[in-house]
């Protein structure tokens, strides 16, 4: 059986980076809403309540029944979560005065208690805190304080329960990881056995008991999510599992044929749809951004229904989903902001049932997934792609004319990035391609005035884009070598007919957002 650490989320933004960390330490562990404890699971070998940001006496504040979960599990609150424990339990919480806010030290703590093995004298650790516990009941043991909140961790007597006021999770937090493994490991008692090869191994397994002989659906998109399900499930289920690929030719130059051959290199049982000349039609005159997403969403899923209703003995329908997709984050209402979106509009008369193999992974566990089942690395490191393609990245309307010109000028930036090697921080050799989150072209409703030999021309203008980040959440523009920019423009002009002018975008999101449209 998996062994999990449960993470209840009470709404702090940095409940996902306990996950994460926790992950790291190759423990499995589940967030979920602070109201959804998973009873009678025996997988279960340990809790932890995340911050939130509510105080624990607001009205509408998060609670949980923390006896049914006394003594049945060891418990570590942060922040919120300590703070709760200790209300609950006849502690004193009161607003901090000032908010007490970044880095702090821990200048005493007790290094004979469990938390603390291995953490330094000292230790820096994160505060983010509204609110501090100035009085903590009596069986509760203080074991850790910094020059400002005395209470910055305590340890109720004789439980295995603890309290911290910080945030390890985060990683101005020295030894943040440390105290955290102690308490999975040390505490908790996790085997830290949870790995790439463990993930490949257990989810065949899975998916072989939950599908059978049954046949599958997949949507292939060339993206990483959906080509690691594809190689999982094909894992499990060798032929059973068939492959929907829809071009809607708005990707990227070549894209569709190459893709295609690395699926059949994997084995895969695909069927290539080419479905430009419908998308393209659909698409005549239109110029509003929204609307064109509409008609390619629309578009997909009656082409992927179309060729679905074919495969008739289909049971179950995969997809690529991945945690941070799924994971329903609170808002301070209470109420869920982000729920799973899936299946828009299959066909309801077949029926399929709903399989996700990925649906508990992170995007580099994915890709750490991915590499284990022998994926090459041009699939697995891949820049996300946005679903309506080139479609968001031509302004205006979109003829084959200016895909054509897009993708040519767009597969010299691509290449360029590829072929121009650097060294990483500890002096490995990379590329920018790998040093950059995602990058594109973006084709301008725009024509300028150039000299190409002795005539005056009058052409399009494209915008290089480029950026940093790790979650597309926020950006900024990547710094590439000049040189480089050089390289890439001039070759561009020189090689793509009907352009003659290149422009580099150096806006951050926010405010600007990665896509233009
Ligand atoms: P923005 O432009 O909002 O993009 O900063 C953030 C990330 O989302 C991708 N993106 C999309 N992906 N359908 C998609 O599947 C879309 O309509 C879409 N719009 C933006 C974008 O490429 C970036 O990775």
């Amino acid at each position: 059986m998996q062994e999990k650490i449960i993470i209840l989320d009470f709404g702090s933004q940095t409940t996902q980076l306990i996950g994460r960390r926790i992950r790291e330490l190759n423990v499995y562990c589940e967030i979920v809403p602070y109201n959804k404890f998973p009873q009678d699971d025996e997988s279960v070998k340990g809790v932890i309540l995340s911050g939130s940001p509510f105080s624990v006496y607001d009205e509408s504040a998060f609670k949980v029944d923390l006896e049914q979960l006394r003594g049945k599990y060891p418990i570590l609150g942060i922040c919120y979560g300590a703070q709760f424990i200790a209300y609950t339990h006849g502690g004193k919480v009161e607003p901090a005065g000032t908010r007490e806010y970044g880095r702090a030290r821990l200048t005493s703590f007790d290094r004979d208690n469990v938390l603390f093995k291995n953490v330094r004298t000292n230790t820096q650790v994160w505060m983010s805190h509204g609110d501090t516990i100035t009085v903590v009941p009596d069986n509760f043991q203080i074991i850790a304080s910094t020059d400002d909140v005395k209470v910055a961790a305590y340890q109720v007597k004789g439980e295995k329960m603890w309290g911290v006021q910080f945030h390890p999770e985060v990683s101005h937090s020295e030894d943040g990881t440390q105290m955290l493994k102690n308490f999975v490991v040390d505490v908790c008692g996790c085997s830290q056995s949870w790995s790439a090869a463990s993930f490949v191994d257990t989810t065949v397994a899975e998916l072989k008991a939950q599908v059978g002989d049954d046949r599958v659906i997949l949507g292939l998109s060339g993206g990483v999510d959906s080509s690691v399900a594809a190689v999982l499930l094909h894992r499990a289920i060798g032929k059973n599992l068939t492959c929907i690929f829809v071009d809607h030719g708005l990707l990227r130059k070549n894209e569709f044929a190459n893709v295609m051959h690395d699926y059949e290199c994997l084995g895969l049982n695909v069927i290539g749809v080419d479905a430009s000349e419908k998308f393209f039609k659909d698409l005549e005159g239109v110029t509003d951004p929204e609307q064109k997403r509409k008609i390619i969403g629309r578009d997909f899923v009656e082409v992927f229904n179309a060729e679905a209703r074919k495969i008739t003995d289909a049971k179950w329908l995969a997809q690529g989903t991945i945690y941070p997709d799924r994971i329903e984050s609170l808002n301070i209402t209470g109420k869920t902001i982000k729920s799973h979106h899936n299946v828009g509009g299959l066909p309801k008369e077949m029926n399929l049932q709903l399989c996700e193999p990925l649906k508990w992974l992170f995007k580099d566990e994915v890709r750490r997934v991915g590499r284990e089942l022998g994926i090459p690395d041009h699939l697995i490191s891949r820049h996300p792609f946005p679903g309506p393609g080139l479609a968001v990245r031509i302004l205006g309307d979109i003829t084959r004319e200016k895909v054509r010109i897009l993708q040519d000028a767009d597969d010299i930036f691509i290449q360029g990035l590829r072929d121009w090697k650097v060294r990483d921080e500890v002096g490995n050799e990379t590329s920018l391609y790998h040093q950059v989150w995602q990058a594109g072209v973006i084709l301008l409703p725009v024509q300028s005035v150039g000299v190409m030999g002795d005539e005056r021309t009058y052409e399009r203008a494209v915008a290089l884009r480029a950026v940093t980040s790790t979650d597309a959440m926020t950006a900024d523009w990547a710094h590439l070598p000049y040189e480089f920019l050089a390289q890439v423009s001039n070759d561009i002009i020189n090689k793509v007919k009907g352009v003659n002018r290149v422009t580099y975008d150096i806006s951050s999101k926010p405010p600007s957002t990665i896509e233009w449209e």
